[in-house]
C-alpha cells in the first residue's frame, strides 16, 4: 500500500483503489484494458526491458480510432451524438452521431491514404476549433499515422520547427481562425513555414473557410501540392482502421521545454486508450451518453485528452466550442453552453475563470441560464488560487475539482477522483495522487522532505500507462530531462508539499517555464529572440503575477555599449514584434524594460530566479556567489521607478525579513530606461 496513503488514513474506495494500482499493477492495469476492444489481446501490461524507458502492454494491437468511434456504432450507438460543434465567432452550432462522424473520418482516412500516407508517417495539423479537427485526428489515428497538432496561436517559425523535427509528409490546415478582434489567416503562416523549414511537406490540404481569405487554389508550389479539403473528401473511399502495436505512436505533442527548442511528447496508442477510459470513468465520471464539455483548444494536451479521446473513447459527447469565455459575445458564454447542451462535466482552465469572474463578477449572467445539469467542474493547466476556487464553488454550488497535470503525463498525475469517490476537496490542492502515480517530494539533493516541508515533486517510476513513451528522437533527452536527476524518479518540474492529510499544494515551476492563460511557455524561447536585435546585449525574461492570466512574460534587456541614443519606446515596441513575429501572439509579451545590467553569478548566469522575486514583490536571498551587487539595485530601482509601493531590501547573507501583508506585489515595469 502507498505509505503516504497507509500514514493518513482519510481514504475509504479511493485507498483501495490506490492499494491495487499499487500492490498489483499489473493485474489493476490488465483489468481496466478490458474496457477497450483490442485486435491481439495484452497478456503482459508494463514492460520494463528498455527501463527507465518502460511501454505498455507490447505485445497488444489495437487500433484506436476504432475504439473511438467503430465500437459505439456496432455496439448499436451509432445514433447518439458524438459531437457539438457550437461556434459563436462564425454563430454556427452543428450535431454529429457517431455514425456521421465515422463515415468522416473514415473517408479523410482514404484521402490521407490516397495522398500515399501511411503507418508512421507524420501529418501536422494546424486548424481552429472546427470539427475537421478532431475529423483529421482520428483519420491520422485510423491509419497509424502519428499527428502533431500545432496550436493556431504559433507563429511560422515555430511551426517549422515542428515541421522539420517531425518530419510531416502532409499538413492539414483551414483558411484560418477566427479571433473576437481580428480574423487570422493561417495560409500565409504555412507559406512562411515550409519556406522556413529544411524538409520538404508533401502536400497541404486546405478547409476553406467562408469567413477567412485563401484557399488551396491560390497556392501551388513545385515540391509542395495543396489541395481543398472538401472536394478532395468527396472522392474518397471510406479507409478502415489499421492494426498497430500498442506501443506504435499516436501522436507527438510539442511542448516548452527549458531549451529554446519544443520537445515532442510521444503518446503511444494501447497505454493512452486504456488511460483515456480509466480517468473519464473514475476521475470525471462520465459515461456513454454524457456530456463532457472540454472548453480548452485541441492544440493542447487537454484539448488531445478530452476534448477528443477521452469523451469518444469513452461514448460520451464531447462539446467542440469555438469561442473565448468573455467577448463571445459576453461572460455569460459558458453558462448559455452549459445549459443549451445539457453539459454533465465542464473542464477549462482557471485563467477562463478568472476572465469571467472580471467581466461579471457576480456571475449575473449565469442566473439566466439553467446549470442544473452540471454535475462537476475540472480545472487545470495551471495553479488554481483559492479566491477562484472559492468564488467558483459558490457560484455554482457543485464540486470544483483543481487537477494537475502535464502534457507528458496525458492525464491528471492529482485529482480527487470524482467517479471512485467524493472527497473533500481543499482550496489551492489538486487532492491527491490518481492511482498509478507515486508521487514524492525531494530536496535539492534528492531526500524525501517531511510533511509541509516543499521541494521537487517527483514521481517514482514507472509512470502509469498513458504517460509519455519518451521524447520525439529524443530517448536520451528524455533521458536527460526528465530521469537522470534522481534515478529512479521522474522529475515533474514543478514545487509543491503535501499536508498533513496527504494533500498535494503544487507550487510552481522549478524551471524557466512560465504559464501564461493556462498556456506553457518557456521564457528560454523567448530570450533567444530578444538577444537577436542588434542593440541587445543580453537578456532576460521573467514571469511576473498577472491577476488574470496567472503569468505575463517581462524582458529586461541591457543594450551593446555602442548603443547610445536608442529611443526606449521604440525599441520595446521592435522587441514586442520580433516575439509576436517568431513566437505567436499566444506568448503575450508586452512588457520590455531596458536596464543598464542583470544581476549574474561570477560564472556568468543570470540570476533569473532572485530576479523573479524581487519583481513579484516576493521575498529572496541574494546568492554569495553574486558578481555584481549593484545589478541588484538596478533592479530594484526599476520597480520603485515603476510603483510606489513599499521598499525592497537586499542583503548578501540573509534572507530579507518578510514584507506586511499588501506590500509584496509591485505592478509591472513601465517600459523605459532604467536610472
Ligand atoms: N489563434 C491565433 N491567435 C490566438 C489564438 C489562436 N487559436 N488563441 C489566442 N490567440 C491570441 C489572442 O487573440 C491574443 O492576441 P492579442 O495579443 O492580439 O490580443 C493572444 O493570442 C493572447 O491570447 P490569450 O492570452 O489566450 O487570451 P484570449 O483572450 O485570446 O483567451 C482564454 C483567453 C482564457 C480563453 C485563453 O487564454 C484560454 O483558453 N486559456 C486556457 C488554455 C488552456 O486550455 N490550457 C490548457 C489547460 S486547460
Ligand atoms: P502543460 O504541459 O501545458 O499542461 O503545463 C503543465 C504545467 O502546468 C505543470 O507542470 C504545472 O506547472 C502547471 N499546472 C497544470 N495544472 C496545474 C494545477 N492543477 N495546479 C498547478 N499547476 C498546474
Amino acid at each position: 500500500m502507498s505509505q503516504r496513503v497507509a500514514e493518513h488514513k482519510v481514504l475509504g474506495a479511493y485507498e483501495s483503489v490506490v492499494a491495487r494500482a499499487t500492490d498489483d499493477p499489473e493485474g489493476f492495469w490488465l483489468d481496466a484494458a478490458q474496457a477497450i476492444d483490442w485486435d491481439v489481446y495484452p497478456t503482459s501490461a508494463l514492460d520494463d526491458s528498455e527501463a527507465p524507458l518502460y511501454r505498455w502492454f507490447s505485445d497488444a494491437r489495437l487500433n484506436t480510432s476504432y475504439n473511438a468511434l467503430d465500437r459505439h456504432v456496432l455496439a448499436g450507438r451509432g445514433d447518439t451524438t458524438a459531437l457539438i460543434y457550437d461556434s459563436p465567432v462564425v454563430n454556427k452550432s452543428k450535431s454529429y452521431s457517431y455514425s456521421q462522424l465515422l463515415d468522416k473520418v473514415a473517408r479523410c482516412a482514404g484521402m490521407l491514404a490516397d495522398l500515399g500516407v501511411v503507418k508512421g508517417d507524420r501529418v501536422v495539423i494546424y486548424l481552429p476549433m472546427i470539427p475537421q479537427a478532431v475529423v483529421a485526428m482520428l483519420a491520422c489515428a485510423r491509419l497509424g499515422a502519428v499527428h502533431s497538432v500545432v496550436f493556431g496561436g504559433f507563429a511560422a517559425k515555430e511551426l517549422a520547427a515542428r515541421l522539420d523535427d517531425a518530419g510531416a509528409k502532409v499538413i492539414i490546415t483551414a483558411s484560418g481562425g477566427i479571433e473576437p478582434s481580428r480574423v487570422v489567416e493561417y495560409l500565409p503562416t504555412i507559406v512562411e513555414a515550409l519556406a522556413l523549414s529544411a524538409h520538404t511537406v508533401e502536400t497541404v490540404i486546405v478547409k476553406d473557410r467562408p469567413e477567412v481569405p485563401g484557399a488551396a487554389a491560390e497556392h501551388q508550389g513545385t515540391d509542395t501540392r495543396w489541395i481543398d479539403w472538401h472536394s478532395t473528401m468527396v472522392d474518397s473511399a471510406p479507409h478502415a482502421p489499421v492494426s498497430v502495436a500498442a506501443t506504435d505512436p499516436l501522436y507527438i505533442l510539442y511542448t516548452s521545454g527549458t531549451t529554446g527548442s519544443p520537445k515532442g511528447v510521444v503518446r503511444d496508442n494501447g497505454g493512452h486508450t486504456v488511460a483515456m477510459v480509466w480517468s473519464m470513468t473514475n476521475i470525471y465520471d462520465v459515461h456513454p451518453g454524457d456530456v463532457m464539455w472540454t472548453a480548452s483548444d485541441v492544440g493542447w494536451v487537454v484539448g488531445h485528452s478530452y476534448i477528443v479521446y477521452g469523451p469518444l473513447l469513452a461514448g460520451a459527447t464531447t462539446v467542440l466550442y469555438e469561442g473565448k469565455p468573455v467577448g463571445t459575445p459576453d461572460a455569460g458564454a459558458f453558462w448559455r453552453v452549459v445549459s443549451d447542451y445539457k453539459v454533465k462535466t465542464l473542464f477549462t482552465s482557471p485563467t477562463a475563470l478568472r476572465s469571467i469572474r472580471k467581466a461579471d463578477p457576480h456571475a449575473s449572467l449565469a442566473k439566466n441560464y439553467d446549470l442544473s445539469c452540471l454535475d462537476a467542474l475540472f480545472l487545470a493547466g495551471e495553479r488554481l488560487d483559492p479566491d477562484t476556487w472559492t468564488w467558483a464553488t459558490a457560484l455554482l454550488e457543485k464540486p470544483v475539482i483543481d487537477h494537475w497535470w502535464q502534457t507528458e503525463t496525458g492525464w491528471a498525475i492529482c485529482a480527487s477522483p470524482h467517479g471512485i469517490e467524493h472527497l473533500p476537496l481543499r482550496a489551492g490542492s489538486p487532492s491527491f495522487p490518481s492511482p498509478g502515480y507515486n508521487v514524492e517530494i525531494v530536496d535539492d539533493a534528492g531526500l524525501t522532505v517531511g510533511v509541509l516541508d516543499e521541494g521537487h515533486i517527483v514521481i517514482r517510476l514507472p509512470l502509469p500507462p498513458g504517460t509519455l513513451a519518451t521524447l520525439w528522437k529524443g530517448d536520451q533527452r528524455y533521458i536527460d530531462g526528465y530521469l537522470s536527476a534522481l534515478p529512479g524518479y521522474y522529475l515533474t518540474g514543478d514545487s509543491g508539499y503535501f499536508d498533513r492529510e496527504g494533500y498535494l499544494y503544487v507550487m510552481g515551476r522549478t524551471d524557466d517555464i512560465i504559464n501564461v492563460a493556462g498556456h506553457r511557455l518557456s521564457t528560454g524561447s523567448m530570450e533567444q529572440v530578444l538577444s537577436q536585435h542588434p542593440f541587445v546585449a543580453e537578456c532576460a525574461v521573467i514571469g511576473l503575477h498577472d491577476p488574470i492570466k496567472g503569468q505575463k512574460p517581462a524582458g529586461y534587456v541591457v543594450l551593446k555599449s555602442d548603443v547610445v541614443d536608442a529611443d526606449a519606446e521604440v525599441l520595446a515596441t521592435e522587441l514586442i514584434a520580433m516575439v509576436r513575429g517568431q513566437i505567436g501572439a499566444v506568448a503575450a509579451f508586452k512588457d520590455v524594460t531596458v536596464v543598464s545590467a542583470l544581476p549574474k553569478t561570477r560564472s556568468g548566469k543570470i540570476l533569473r530566479k532572485t530576479m523573479r522575486q524581487i519583481i513579484n514583490g516576493e521575498d529572496y536571498v541574494v546568492p554569495p556567489t553574486i558578481d555584481n551587487i549593484e545589478a541588484i539595485s538596478v533592479i530594484v530601482a526599476t520597480i520603485r521607478s515603476s510603483t510606489p509601493a513599499g521598499s525592497v531590501g537586499f542583503d548578501t547573507a540573509a534572507r530579507p525579513p518578510a514584507q506586511p501583508a499588501g506590500k509584496h506585489h509591485h505592478s509591472s515595469p513601465h517600459k523605459g530606461v532604467s536610472p
